[in-house]
């Protein structure tokens, strides 16, 4: 009997393959669990081979691939268009899907329809759900379709209306009270994991101590079990000053704009292509062809 694959490209047997049992296994022996955004083919593949544990197709892409001001407006169908590029670059990541605001919050059936999408059509391996303890039943209803969902709570961007803007969450004590009660329903209900976004350092560190599920922050401090960042935030893709817990890892920006000017330069300039970079008709072909052109000469003269 062989061992069937979970995931996207086949796995061929390097690198391990990372399921939410993994998350568990890294949590309880303290090791960082790293995980990045990725949107399509090129970026998962990267990321992927780079040995990330996690890679999400975060609703984020809204803004970094789509132009869209915010995430509200992204749809499941815009969503699986990215998650299924993902998919085919993915080998051993976990590869985790967002639902994206009004695929869950309308109706519970729907919910699971558009979860099952995900993993359906798009390969996911984990959905991801905005909300606390409000949300607990529909995720054990998700769960109960056997499909894995991963919690995320704090700084929610698709209640940035309700939040009035992209604000720090847990600053006050009913506010840390709240997200102490989201993140233990949301363990408590079986997530997979646990998203934290945009909450003081020491709330973060409260919920990773008391929860079994391991935490993934953002903006939410080094005690989280797991990092995750925005895949164009850590290369400089993003066109705008990063937040505060950004860390700037590479200018792609740099190198991009750099080649296309080069390529621009070049080609006004006769430059590219050159002779090597040019295809060749075979030799007896050119001097089949010299022969004609020559005839047409002659008889033009
Ligand atoms: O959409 C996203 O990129 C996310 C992460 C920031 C956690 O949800």
């Amino acid at each position: 009997m062989s061992i069937t694959p979970i995931g996207g490209r086949p796995f061929d047997g390097s690198g391990r393959k990372i399921t939410t049992a993994t998350l568990r296994e890294l949590k309880l022996h303290h090791e960082p669990i790293t995980c990045l955004t990725a949107y399509d083919y090129a970026s998962a593949r990267l990321v992927d081979e780079a040995g990330i544990d996690m890679v999400l197709v975060g609703d984020s892409l809204a803004q970094t691939m789509l132009g869209y001001e915010n995430t509200l407006s992204v749809t499941v169908d815009e969503m699986l268009h990215h998650v299924k590029a993902v998919h085919r670059g993915v080998r051993n990541a976990l590869l985790i899907a967002d639902m994206p605001y009004g695929s869950y919050q309308v109706d519970p059936k729907d919910a699971i329809t558009n979860a099952t999408r995900f993993v359906k059509e798009g390969g996911a391996e984990v959905v991801k759900i905005e909300g606390g303890e409000k949300r607990a039943d529909l995720i054990r209803h998700i769960i109960d379709a056997e499909i894995p969902v991963a919690g995320h709570i704090g700084l929610t961007p698709q209640s940035v209306n309700v939040m009035c803007g992209y604000k720090v969450q847990g600053k006050n004590l009913s506010g840390i009270e709240q997200l102490m009660r989201d993140a233990v329903a949301l363990d408590r209900a079986g997530v997979a994991c646990l998203y934290l976004e945009g909450i003081p350092r020491e709330v973060a560190a409260m919920i990773t101590a008391e929860v079994g599920t391991p935490t993934i922050g953002i903006g939410a401090g080094p005690e989280c079990d797991g990092q995750v960042l925005v895949f164009h935030d850590i290369v400089n893709l993003t066109f705008g000053p990063p937040a505060k817990f950004v860390r700037r890892y590479g200018d792609a920006a740099a190198v991009i704009t750099q080649s296309v000017q080069a390529f621009r330069a070049d080609v006004r300039s006769h430059q590219y292509p050159s002779d090597e970079e040019s295809y060749h008709l075979p030799k007896d072909t050119k001097a089949a062809l010299d022969t004609v052109m020559e005839r047409k000469r002659a008889l033009r003269r």
